[in-house]
């Protein structure tokens, strides 16, 4: 799982340029290291986004938040493949990175709150991972929010200003 959020997030915000090419592929869950929840780990990735200037570790926690309760809800649903799709593509002068799960979605009560600090439904959740995760996107000019994923589940989404000066950094 680390060995995967480290893969794509060196391909969203690479050191290097990304090669051109097919760049989806799939990965599956290491069922020693996590053997209550395997899920299809899927990444599709355009090809030569434009590099913007950001801090990589604060991105990844956002990116492995959001993965992380992408896990959690898949492993509270039996009724469809377990999957998690990771993808990342620019439009209008954003970049907009998707995380996606086939879990049990969001009631509507609950999407309003999730967002709030120590907001949890889980027995031992601290609440913050939205929370915290949100502040990281909206600090850099960005905006994080979820909506149903129509065949079941939950999308994920934040955006990140793609500024000129910031293409070549
Ligand atoms: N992908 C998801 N599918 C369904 N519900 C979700 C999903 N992600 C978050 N939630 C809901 O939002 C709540 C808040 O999430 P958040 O990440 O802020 O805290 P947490 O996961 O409960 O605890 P932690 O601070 O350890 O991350 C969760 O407890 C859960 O009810
Ligand atoms: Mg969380």
């Amino acid at each position: 799982m680390l060995r995967t959020i480290s893969l794509i997030c060196d391909f969203i915000w690479p050191r290097t340029m990304p090669q051109e090419g097919d760049h989806q592929e799939k990965i599956s869950a290491n069922p020693r290291t996590n053997p209550i929840v395997t899920p299809t780990l899927q990444h599709s990735l355009v090809p030569g986004l434009t590099k913007i200037k950001a801090d990589r570790i604060q991105l990844q926690q956002v990116v492995l938040n959001l993965m992380m309760n992408g896990m959690g809800a898949v492993a509270e649903t039996t009724e469809r493949p377990r999957e998690l799709l990771i993808s990342a593509r620019e439009k209008d002068s954003e970049l907009i990175v998707r995380v996606e799960d086939s879990g049990m979605g969001l009631d509507a009560e609950i999407v309003q709150k999730i967002f709030n600090p120590f907001f949890t439904t889980k027995p031992h959740g601290f609440g913050m991972g939205l929370s915290i995760s949100r502040s990281i996107i909206e600090s850099r000019g960005g905006h994080l929010w979820a909506v149903p994923r129509p065949s079941g589940g939950t999308i994920f989404q934040f955006t990140q200003p793609i500024r000129p000066k910031e293409s070549d950094a």
